[in-house]
């Protein structure tokens, strides 16, 4: 690493700012080499500091040259200022003046993404978390809140669009003869949520009328080739602006409401105030182009952008240890509102699915954080799965406890009280319990607790009272820096079923219940149910109503019961994966021995049984059958085995694709859909399961089969159905792989959302030269290094590669640790993201951990940015 290392901010160390800027002045001259920032701050003394001479100090960076600066009418020397790390320091101001800011910058030079950068054909920004500090000097954190106004100066023939935040207030020529736009937003907001956009682009018009009847303009703008792949993102915008009202009470503030898609992003989107900024793969959507699980990640984002107007904008965060306050609580949102519009067992099975398989594992690893970090050394380390997925689940567990009136009295308080203020953890959960009238203090622990905790269930029946106890044990293992725990509240939702598959009510505290939310709040605790009629099957964490490892030692035949007979959607779900999982590690243990795999498998009765339903959601059915993935097999492992984990899957698959073929065959053959392709709930569960089933039927060997796919591949009329036979043609190796997805690569090369999707597939096939096939994806024409979406494609499908990456010789992990060196100066974010699958290396089998670690070392040796030594370091410690 470098000689000076990066060091660490914490929570505890918190101040209000010196300086409070009310209003904010901005005028970009855009240039293609060069764009002049000039910046009119109207800085003030903050009342809430206790020093009354403190100095000025604004954030700069590297890549911003000051050519000037005045205080009021006073053009400051040399002398007067001083720049140290790429603060503007300047000692002695007056109480309240303007601060003149003339800076140049080169967004045409910016790889990393983050302020003013050039995509494509267009300039736009990125500021969130720290970014703004890239565009001009300034007050870069969120509890500095200014009312701004941007004038941008750029040549009308190439850049006919100039867009900011707010509502166009003016607009002309220059003297020589450009044109200048400018905004105005009224609502004083932190700078991460400031944005322009300038570009040749095309723009879609609707109107929303919202509940109080005022109209709102919609556009959204995109490259002209785009344009026509933004009318479901409209959609799912006004149908997320109906839903904030009906079930938040909220509505959307300003006259005009924008979206931009751009094809090189760091993220998903931003929720910059009146003019989010979307990375074009969550806002683009078309039948031809874009898969079902696309379009509903697009309507997810649109959604969660969308919510961010009142659940991090209109009360936005104190400081970014604060971060899960707006972003744990939109994704609860989002979610929410993606399981009203479709199915909320199949949403949530998926949500809690994505959960288990990556946030476990990174809070089982060395960046293991509490969803309010105490402390970081770059923060957009911390845009992780555990403050945005693990947080949502805080808030669901206070949604739990509270119920649907409470916890909507609760964000009422909070949206109430707060509105216009960067706010804490501590202020949303005060404003549920003044609501509600509840203690939440002992709750509050998953705030500041990393790691998954255990809880373990026994249970006992007594014949002759007919009395039934739980006895539950929760236990948080340690994390880095946290090495003993506290108990936590845990609502633990149960129900009980009967032998013959009927709901079992019981009598507990008093009420006749047939479900109820246990408190398990201390390390051992009793549950005590009365008049229960005969001995029954637990239905334990029912919805998943708690973020938690559950340990209730189930025999296949009530595991079995549950996944047929359970009431609850979910728990039917949770079991059918418990049995795969117990049956996984059984083919482990017998391949890691050099045993031959066992012949028998529990699930076909099972999935017989699911397969002749005909009541069932077919997108049910679809996850049920689907194994626990790789990924999730790895996440359990003590110690990781790829290889094995890889060859178990295959051989449990086969089994169930040979003993089922017929059936497979027939749910492949009555899930057709019928008329033209809509993202609708009802047709992405046909194919969902038409899909699935043809993977089996594929998977048992016939020729039959196998020429089915290649029609369908041949004949698909949307990308869902077309891409879903091209992977199974690959995944499978049919004889028509190569000639297919040559095929497919030309059919598409001209719609980068579907290059992306080749890349990933090419990467991930498993074939004798898969390095080897991985690197001349990187060299193909159509490759872009500066896209992080062609990065993330062919590094991901690396990754799910178990043959190329998890190579014993080594060069898979050589070869991403060769990227992660090469983005850590280009990309700092993504650089350090792509360090993900390095960082398990504790818990891989002794010879890859090795290797692993060697690379981390490897990379450890390099002069890193913030972003990787934070990840590299705390991965070695
Ligand atoms: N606030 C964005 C969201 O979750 C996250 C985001 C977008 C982001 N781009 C970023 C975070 C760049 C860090 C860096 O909706
Ligand atoms: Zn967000």
């Amino acid at each position: 690493m470098s000689e000076q290392n990066p060091s660490a901010i914490y929570l505890k160390d918190y101040k209000v700012p010196e300086f409070l800027i009310d209003k904010t002045e901005l005028t970009f001259d855009l240039d293609e080499t060069q764009t002049i920032v000039t910046s009119r701050l109207h800085l003030r003394r903050n009342p809430e500091s206790n020093s009354a001479t403190a100095p000025l100090v604004l954030d700069g960076g590297e890549d911003v040259k000051l050519i000037g600066v005045a205080i009021d009418t006073y053009e400051l020397p040399k002398e007067e200022y001083s720049l140290v790390n790429d603060k503007l320091i300047i000692t002695a101001t007056p109480n309240e003046f303007i601060l003149t800011c003339e800076t140049l910058i080169e967004p045409q030079n910016n790889t990393k993404l983050e302020g003013l950068y050039r995509s494509s054909s267009m300039f736009c920004t990125q500021c969130e978390a720290e970014g703004f500090r890239h565009i001009t000097y300034y007050l870069d954190r969120p509890d500095v809140m200014s009312v701004f106004t941007t004038t941008i100066i750029g040549d009308e023939s190439k850049y006919p669009v100039m867009l900011s935040n707010g509502n166009e207030i003016e607009r002309g020529k220059t003297e020589e003869g450009k044109t200048f736009v400018t905004w105005n937003d009224p609502f004083p907001k932190p700078a991460y949520l400031f944005a322009l956009v300038a570009g040749d682009l095309n723009v879609i018009n609707d109107t929303f009328v919202t509940m109080s009847g005022r109209e709102v303009a919609l556009q959204i703008y995109t490259e002209p080739h785009n344009i026509d792949k933004v009318d479901f993102a409209m959609d799912s915008l006004k149908r997320s602006m109906k839903w904030d009202e009906e079930v938040y009470g909220r509505e959307y503030d300003l006259d005009i409401f924008m979206i931009v898609a751009v094809d090189d992003f760091n993220m998903g989107a931003m929720e910059n105030k009146g003019l989010n900024i979307f990375n074009s793969s969550c806002l683009l959507a078309s039948p031809k182009t874009t898969t079902d699980d696309a379009y509903l990640r697009v309507e997810a984002v649109v959604a969660h952008e969308y919510f961010h107007n009142w659940s991090g904008n209109r009360v936005t965060c104190r400081d970014w240890f604060q971060l899960s306050l707006k972003e744990g609580f939109t994704v609860f949102r989002d979610q929410s509102f993606s399981a009203d519009t479709h199915s909320s067992v199949v949403k949530r099975v998926e949500d809690v699915s994505f959960l288990k398989t990556a946030q476990f594992a990174e809070d089982a690893g060395p960046m293991a954080h509490p969803i309010r970090p105490a402390s970081f050394i770059e923060i957009s380390n911390f845009y992780t799965l555990t403050i945005y997925e693990k947080g949502s689940e805080v808030v669901r567990m206070i949604h739990t406890l509270l119920g649907e009136e409470g916890f909507r009295k609760g964000s009422d308080l909070y949206f109430e009280r707060h509105d216009g203020q960067a706010v804490t953890c501590d202020d949303f959960v005060a404003a549920m319990e003044d609501a509600n009238d509840v203690d939440l203090s002992q709750f509050k622990r998953w705030y500041s607790q990393a790691g998954t905790p255990r809880v373990t269930v026994t249970d006992e029946y007594d014949e002759a009272s007919k009395t039934y106890r739980l006895h539950m044990s929760q236990m948080t293992p340690p994390t880095p820096g946290q090495p003993t725990k506290l108990s936590l509240h845990i609502p633990v939702k149960v129900g009980l079923v009967s032998a013959n598959n009927e709901p079992l009510s019981f009598v507990y505290e008093g009420n006749t219940h047939d479900e109820t939310v246990l408190h398990l709040k201390d390390a051992e605790q009793t549950f005590v149910f009365e008049n229960v009629t005969e001995q029954p099957v637990p239905s334990l964490l029912r919805e998943f109503s708690a973020p938690v490892k559950l340990n209730y030692d189930y025999s296949t035949e009530q595991l079995l019961q549950l996944m047929s007979g359970d009431a609850d959607g979910f728990n039917r779900w949770s079991a059918s994966q418990q049995l795969a999982v117990n049956e996984l590690n059984q083919l482990i243990v017998q391949y890691q021995a050099g045993q031959t795999l066992s012949e028998e498998t529990q699930l076909l009765k099972g999935f017989a049984t699911l397969l002749s339903d005909k009541t069932l959601d077919p997108a049910m059915v679809a996850l049920i059958l689907a194994l626990p993935s790789q990924a999730y097999m790895s996440e359990l492992a003590e110690e990781i085995d790829p290889h094995g984990i890889k060859a178990a899957r295959k051989h449990l698959r086969e089994l169930i694709a040979k003993g089922l073929e017929q059936e497979f065959k027939v749910a492949y053959e009555t899930n057709t859909t019928d008329g033209p392709y809509e993202a609708t709930a009802e047709q992405i569960a046909k194919r969902s399961l038409k899909n699935a089933a043809l993977a089996y039927w594929v998977a048992a060997g016939s020729d039959e089969a196998a020429s089915v796919a290649v029609r369908q591949y041949r004949n698909a009329d949307n990308m869902t159905d077309q891409f879903a036979a091209l992977s199974i043609i690959v995944n499978f190796d049919l004889p028509e792989a190569d000639e297919l997805l040559n095929a497919f690569y030309e059919q598409w090369k001209h719609e980068a959302l579907v290059v992306i999707k080749w890349l990933m597939l090419s990467a991930a096939r498993e074939q004798e030269n898969g390095l080897a096939n991985v690197k001349s994806l990187m060299e193909h024409p159509n490759f872009d290094i500066k896209n992080p979406n062609k990065l993330r494609a062919v590094i991901g499908g690396l990754g799910q590669n178990t043959q190329a990456f998890h190579n014993l010789d080594g060069s898979g992990y050589a070869f991403l640790a060769d990227q992660i060196i090469l983005m850590n100066k280009r990309n700092p974010q993504i650089a350090s993201r792509l360090c993900t699958p390095l960082t398990r290396w504790q818990r891989m089998e002794p010879e890859l951990s090795g290797l692993m670690k060697a690379q981390l070392e490897r990379i450890a040796g390099e002069d890193l940015s913030k972003d990787v030594y934070e990840v590299v370091s705390k991965s070695l410690a």
